[in-house]
């Protein structure tokens, strides 16, 4: 807020090379921040008894349109198409924004830039079923037994300058799934991409603190 704050009071004939510091602090606070929340949810996770979640009527139709807007502004040179029926449910929305926002991020930062990302949501009656897709270079097939765990991120994009991850997003997100009574599953195949299907049950139930591993 304070950047945005800033950068208003420069005004549009603000030096460059000041209104792109600003735009640097703005964008190394987001990403700290993000990183502090994720170890957060490692730590409750793993020492606070699991991922609390709290579930309440939800449109998930809604929930993936905002994530989705909030990626397109970030990104906007990259394009998301939505595929979604209106999706009632009990869901966390807080958690469900996490999860769709790292899966949808996954796709943007490491999926081919030339072709679209595609989020496709089903209504299976008494569960939903989200498919998140990119193509573009496929998981190392080592790295797959392990994507779910905490700090585990492909070589190439451990080294990447420009993905600075933690390699938490796909743990978290396992977690928060789990929380809800649901499951992630991947297909990453050379020709065909990735895709990540997400599963929960049309109604989670919130779970006392449990230990989730
Ligand atoms: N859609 C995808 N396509 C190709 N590789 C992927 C995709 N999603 C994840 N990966 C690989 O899996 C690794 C782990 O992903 P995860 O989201 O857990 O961590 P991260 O993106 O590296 O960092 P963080 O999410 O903590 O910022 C990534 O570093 C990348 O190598
Ligand atoms: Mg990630």
């Amino acid at each position: 807020m304070a950047t945005g704050l800033l950068r208003m009071r420069l005004g549009p004939a603000a030096d460059e090379a000041v209104t792109g510091i600003v735009a640097r602090i703005g964008t190394s606070t987001r990403r700290m921040s993000r990183m502090v929340e994720q170890i957060l949810d490692l730590a409750r996770s793993r020492v606070g008894g699991g991922i609390v979640i709290n579930p309440t009527a939800v449109d998930l139709g809604t929930v993936l349109a905002g994530v989705i807007d909030e990626l397109r502004t970030a990104h906007p040179d990259r394009s998301v198409d939505l595929r979604c029926p209106a999706l009632q449910g009990s869901w966390d929305r807080d958690r469900m924004e996490q999860v769709f926002s790292n899966l949808i991020g996954n796709a943007i930062h490491y999926g081919d830039a030339e072709h679209p990302v595609t989020v496709e949501a089903r209504d299976e009656g008494h569960q939903v079923c989200v498919d998140v897709h990119n193509h573009g270079a496929p998981i190392p097939s080592a790295l797959l037994p392990q994507l779910f765990e905490p700090f585990r991120r492909g070589e190439r994009d451990s080294r990447a300058t420009n993905t600075a991850g933690l390699g938490l997003g796909l743990y978290i997100s396992h977690q928060i799934v789990t929380a809800h009574g649901g499951d992630i599953q991947v297909d990453s195949h050379p020709g065909d991409g990735t895709r990540f299907r997400v599963r929960l049950p049309r109604i989670a139930v919130a779970r006392c603190r449990e230990r989730l591993t």
